[in-house]
């Protein structure tokens, strides 16, 4: 409810919000928005939910229904998908009109102090609003620095340093952890499983400790026929355990039907 004693003027957000229709939104989002490629984070808001936060925070609550749609990025009749969609310079301006009459400045500061994701930042700067963004957490700034400060500081230039610098960080991991994944000449190693070992006390074998020797095995019916274990076969004298990968057929309820045998390892999967 507007607060009587305040001297600003009602906000939007105060006297309604869209929620179904940003609920419609908010479903084009799972799994396809990029903005959370870019790092997880815990309860990342979705973008067209945040946007539509940002401009009822900050708009009139005269701005009719109709409006307020339009000034979030919607077309009448049009499927438009908010999270991908930019606002048009046309709508910003007026967003910006609006906040000169309310705020007293074209661009008023939007404080979200708790951005994790940056999801309310975001859609803060997609507006040319002033944005200060932070969290406790480290990772949160640094995420929300790489997504929002520095592309805007650098513009589309910084593509090219991201590009070394993966680059760069990609063949230094691989330089320095290669000596724990070993790959014979030729070989393709698709995974390692690791496991924690003990020492038999009784016959001295280093034995992996391993939760699963499954490979593959999921339900799926088209799948049957790629089912694939490991298979752990004690070799006292070696004082080890030698490892088999065993496919073939899912049997009877988790069984492999008809192994065909192939050799593994220090527990690698070969293709
Ligand atoms: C629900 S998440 C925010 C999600 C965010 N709106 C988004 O869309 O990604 C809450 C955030 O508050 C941060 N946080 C918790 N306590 C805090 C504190 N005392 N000061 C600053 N940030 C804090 C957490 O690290 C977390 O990122």
């Amino acid at each position: 409810m507007p607060n009587p004693t305040s001297k600003r003027p009602a906000l939007f957000i105060e006297r309604m919000m869209p929620v179904q229709l940003l609920n419609e939104q908010v479903y084009y989002e799972h799994g396809g928005n990029p903005f959370k490629g870019l790092h997880r984070w815990y309860s990342r808001k979705p973008l067209s939910f945040s946007r539509a936060s940002v401009l009822a925070s900050l708009l009139p609550a005269d701005v009719t229904m109709q409006e307020f749609e339009y000034l979030l990025g919607l077309e009448p009749g049009k499927e438009v998908k908010l999270y991908k969609t930019p606002p048009s310079s046309v709508r910003i301006k007026k967003v910006q009109d609006y906040c000169e009459k309310v705020w007293g400045t074209r661009t008023p500061t939007v404080l979200d102090a708790f951005a994790g994701g940056g999801s309310i930042p975001f859609e803060a700067a997609r507006y040319g609003l002033n944005v200060l963004a932070s969290d406790l957490n480290p990772v949160a700034v640094v995420t929300m620095k790489a997504a929002m400060e520095y592309p805007l500081k650098f513009g589309p230039d910084l593509q090219q340093d991201i590009d070394k610098w993966v680059k760069w960080v990609g063949d230094e991991a691989e330089k320095r952890l290669a000596e724990f994944f070993p790959s014979n000449p030729g070989e393709t190693v698709l995974y390692y499983l690791w496991a924690h070992t003990v020492v038999c006390p009784n016959c001295k074998s280093v034995v992996p400790l391993c939760p699963t020797w499954w490979i593959y095995n999921r339900p799926e019916k088209q799948n049957w026929h790629r089912w694939c274990a490991i298979k752990p076969i004690s070799d006292p004298e070696g004082k080890q355990i030698k490892l088999e990968m065993i496919r073939g057929n899912k049997g009877k309820v988790r069984t492999i039907l008809t192994p065909r045998a192939s050799p593994c390892q220090n527990g690698k999967i070969v293709r």
